[in-house]
């Protein structure tokens, strides 16, 4: 079938956009629907339809043409085409009507939608901001404020509230075509004009330099960092003084600056790392999923209860088995909490809150496992204990359930070994709070079958979840570089920095929180715990390690015992320095006879990040990770890496590999081989190549 094809019935000049897999705006796309609409103004339809085949409306610009010199026709030309139509023009909109999608539903003269349609600008998500009439023409019909919420959120609003707000001007329930065709043929008998939104106005007193300013600043708290939605604010005031025309002249400069930002460049990387992720290179084209319809979560924790609500989430039923009724009733009681909270924050409504616990249960017994097609383990953190449960797991699920391990470190093929069935293991890395964290580290055994891999990756996806592929090693991707950055924000303290210090550039530089921040609200004992399990020669340099360890052999677990690196307010939690920790830490200097010195922000900076490129080569080249952009995934999705720098790999390649390269080398020099470079980054140095060309020759 054509990308575009047009016909004739009853009057309406049916315009159909077949683009698979999302109708994307590719330039073939945008030339077919170009002619369609010039061409249709002159023949016997007296208004013109636009609806797609597949899945989706347009679901936006094609965002692989980004970066690349423009082709035309433009999408501004197009869309002047739309509104500029004699006869009206409107648009049918089912899936998602998704940025320039959307600004082309809002260039026609109406917009009918299916109640399951939603529509929206997601362009912020991009780094950008809409670039085809967006920002002009939303706030027209909807106010300066609500546009402002929606652009700068870049949220898709669902039909039946984007009808109430003007959107939308038509639900369809039922058929979209017959649905559409009847929408169309009643505006023909009410001879209907062309309604275009650039002849609406908006209130100047709805849009005062007061509230741009407000949302300026709720901006740069909230997106800190991010230049779009500062620019998005800036087009938006623009629309309020300016003609359609005039403002997206104006839209589009901003739009072009945005595009060509580094910024904008690291977020399309992680949209398309996010997808390429989920993607298992070495599995056979014929592996059958598993289905998986009902789960069992052993251990109701701070991660078990989390992990059962993503299940109850999608209408799959779970039971949680713990070790007695008190730890049971605590567990099912976490949980409980936990939906009151979403009810409270207005996310989810008391009935659904009631469906999703209905389907959660709990037991005391492993033979209520006996049913399940998936459980996943997630009780404490020791090799011993795990191996234990796995083998009573064996004995009590059925032949072909799939037995994972929620497990942060330990080796799953020797949990794997505690089974007759290794092949239906494997690992299930959530984080914490697994009920809103999007990264699911999946790990696959030496002896994982592909069908269990498979399987994983994709009901991943139906729970929400951003998988990432990861190979057996301590810590897998996300953990065993956050060992290495550890250990430098350690030594750096050692040398001279205070924790405010590391926490300031790091946060500065875009981490959601400073490291040692990040340290006290996980708790500093878990990292001293996992320790104790280690040989010396696993634990490294006690210079590493041994300021983390006084403060926990101190009592200073972090935010639950009201101290860690800094102090907390017990009522607020408010964090203030405390300098009993820097005492702490220049004696520790002392003892190990550090000379304390000045460390520029420079050098904090790039000991840290070095420290997650140099493990994430040496992650790269043991094949524990299937390709670069999927350390960046789990960076961006599960440490707090801003994602406008695209994950540590992405930055390696923007300030240039031979560049960090050169600074790896210098460090190993200073520092000694912790800081040895891997081949690959050696390699790549001398090729002259970005990790991410590197993954793309392996495939
Ligand atoms: N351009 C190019 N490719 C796109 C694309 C786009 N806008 N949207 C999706 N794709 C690709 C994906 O990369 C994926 O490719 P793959 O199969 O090779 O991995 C494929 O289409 C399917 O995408 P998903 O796996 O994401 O499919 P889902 O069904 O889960 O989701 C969707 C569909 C909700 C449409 C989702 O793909 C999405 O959010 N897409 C991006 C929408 C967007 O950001 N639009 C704005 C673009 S910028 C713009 O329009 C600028 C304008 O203002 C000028
Ligand atoms: P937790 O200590 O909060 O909970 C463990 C639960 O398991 C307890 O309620 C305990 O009663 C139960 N339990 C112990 N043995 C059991 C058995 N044989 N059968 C049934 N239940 C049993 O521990 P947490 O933090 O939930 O961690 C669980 C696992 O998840 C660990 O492997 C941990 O490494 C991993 N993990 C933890 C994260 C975190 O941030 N807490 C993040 C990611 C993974």
């Amino acid at each position: 079938m054509a990308v575009v094809s047009y016909e004739i019935k009853s009057g309406v000049g049916i315009i159909r956009l077949n683009n698979p897999p999302v109708n994307a705006l590719s330039q073939v796309l945008r030339e077919g629907i170009q002619n369609a609409v010039v061409a249709a103004q002159g023949d016997e339809s007296q208004v013109l339809l636009i609806v797609c085949e597949g899945r989706t409306f347009v679901a936006g610009a094609d965002i692989t043409e980004f970066g690349k010199p423009a082709k035309a026709p433009s999408l501004p030309s197009i869309l002047d085409s739309i509104e500029n139509s004699v006869k009206p023009v409107i648009a049918a909109i089912h899936g998602t009507a998704l940025g320039g999608g959307f600004e082309i539903a809002l260039a026609a003269h109406y917009r009918c939608a299916l109640a399951s349609a939603k529509v929206g600008l997601p362009e912020v998500k991009l780094g950008i901001i809409p670039g085809a009439g967006g920002t002009q023409r939303t706030p027209r019909i909807i106010g300066v404020d609500a546009a402002l919420d929606m652009i700068t959120s870049g949220n898709p609003v669902a039909a039946a509230k984007a009808h109430s707000m003007g959107l939308v001007d038509h639900i369809i329930n039922g058929d979209l075509l017959e649905g559409a065709m009847s929408y169309a043929e009643r505006l023909i008998a009410d001879n209907a004009p062309c309604k275009r939104v650039s002849d609406m106005t908006i209130d100047p007193a709805t849009a005062t330099d007061a509230l741009f300013d407000s949302w300026r600043k709720k901006m740069a708290k909230k997106s800190r960092g991010q230049l779009a939605p500062q620019k998005i604010i800036d087009a938006v005031q623009i629309a309020v003084t300016s003609s359609v025309p005039e403002g997206m002249v104006k839209e589009r400069e901003l739009f072009t600056e945005c595009v060509q930002s580094t910024q904008s460049s690291a977020m399309r990387h992680i949209f398309f790392a996010e997808r390429a992720a989920a993607k298992v290179n070495d599995l056979a084209k014929d592996t059958v999923d598993r289905t998986i319809s009902k789960v069992g979560i052993l251990g109701g924790g701070t991660m078990g209860g989390g992990i059962a609500m993503n299940f109850a989430n999608v209408g799959i039923p779970v039971v949680m088995i713990e070790i007695n009724d008190d730890a049971l009733a605590r567990g099912l009681d976490i949980v409980r909490k936990n939906y009151s909270i979403t009810v409270s924050k207005g996310k989810l409504s008391e009935e659904q809150m009631k469906d999703c616990l209905s389907l959660i249960s709990g037991s005391t017994n492993y033979d209520d496992l006996g049913d399940v097609d998936l459980v996943i383990e997630a009780v404490f953190e020791d090799l011993d204990v795990k191996k234990e449960v796995f083998a009573k797991l064996d004995k009590a699920c059925k032949q072909g359930a799939i037995l994972a391990t929620n497990t942060s470190y330990q080796d799953v093929d020797k949990i794997a070994a505690a089974t007759t069935r290794p092949d239906d293991v494997i690992g299930m890395h959530f984080f914490s709070p697994a009920n809103v964290m999007k990264l699911l580290e999946v790990v696959r055994g030496e002896k994982t079958a592909g069908d269990v891999i498979s399987t994983t990756m994709k009901l991943a996806k139906k729970i929400n979840k951003i998988p990432v592929l990861s190979g057996v090693c301590y810590g897998f991707i996300g953990n065993r570089m956050l060992r290495c950055s550890v250990r430098e924000n350690q030594l750096c303290m050692m040398e001279g920095a205070s924790p405010e210090q590391v926490d300031a550039v790091m946060q500065g530089w875009g981490m959601a929180m400073g490291p040692l921040a990040v340290g006290d609200l996980a708790g500093l004992d878990v990292s001293y715990k996992a320790r104790q399990a280690l040989t010396e020669e696993q634990k490294g340099d006690p210079k590493s390690y041994c300021i983390v360890d006084a403060m926990v052999e101190m009592g200073r677990l972090g935010q639950k015992s009201g101290a860690g690196y800094y102090r907390y307010d017990p009522d607020t939690r408010a964090r203030s320095s405390d300098p009993e920790v820097m005492a702490v830490i220049e004696r520790l200097s002392a003892e190990h006879a550090i000379e304390r010195r000045e460390i520029s922000d420079d050098e904090i900076l790039n000991r840290i990040t070095c420290a997650w490129i140099n493990e994430g080569a040496y992650i790269l080249q043991e094949g524990i990770a299937q390709r670069s952009s999927d350390i960046d995934v789990v960076y961006v999705n599960g440490y707090g890496f801003p994602i406008y720098r695209g994950g540590p790999m992405h930055y390696a390649d923007t300030i240039g590999v031979k560049k960090v390269y050169d600074m790896i080398c210098e460090f190993q020099r200073q520092h000694g081989d912790v800081w040895k470079p891997s081949a690959l980054l050696e390699q790549l140095a001398a090729e002259n190549k970005t990790f991410s060309q590197w993954s793309d020759e392996q495939t």
